[in-house]
């Protein structure tokens, strides 16, 4: 049912852990199972992420998404972390099953919050990014046309 890659990064999950005082951190939940998700980013000078840690209570397939997802936004600029959505996490794990589609999306959602409130700590606007949601559902209706 879950490919390699998620059975690796739900048994070793990377980059698990907290940043003190982080540039921005950001916490998402799903209402309708209760899980949560809350991401830390440490951001330097020139908008570059160096370090990302989360934090879940959530799921095996939300464990394996944050930690891909944290793997993928590391090293990038804040710019390349906005390309970093819950599809292309969903593809760098090799899929997830469908009912298990909106797990990655705490992902990207907590991503987004987190470089929102570093954004709002700078006082910089970053392209396309909107103010996040507290809790996924709001987006789920979104999701279920795209898959
Ligand atoms: Fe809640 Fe997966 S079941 S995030």
């Amino acid at each position: 049912m879950y490919s390699e890659k998620v059975m690796d990064h739900f048994s070793n999950p990377r980059n698990v852990g907290e940043i003190e005082n982080a540039s921005g951190v950001g916490t998402v939940g799903n209402a309708k199972c209760g899980d949560i998700m809350r991401i830390y980013l440490d951001i330097d000078e020139q908008g570059i992420i160096r370090d990302v840690k989360f934090k879940t209570f959530g799921c095996g397939a939300a464990v394996a998404t944050s930690s891909m997802a944290t793997e993928l936004v590391k090293g990038k600029t804040v710019q390349e972390a906005m390309l970093v959505t819950n599809k292309a996490v969903m593809e760098a794990l090799d899929g997830l099953p469908p009912v298990k589609v909106h797990c990655s999306l705490l992902a990207e959602e907590a991503i987004h919050a987190a470089l929102w409130d570093y954004a709002e700590k700078n006082n910089i606007v970053i392209e396309g990014l909107q103010k996040p949601v507290n809790d996924i559902e709001e987006k789920e209706e979104d999701i279920s046309e795209i898959y």
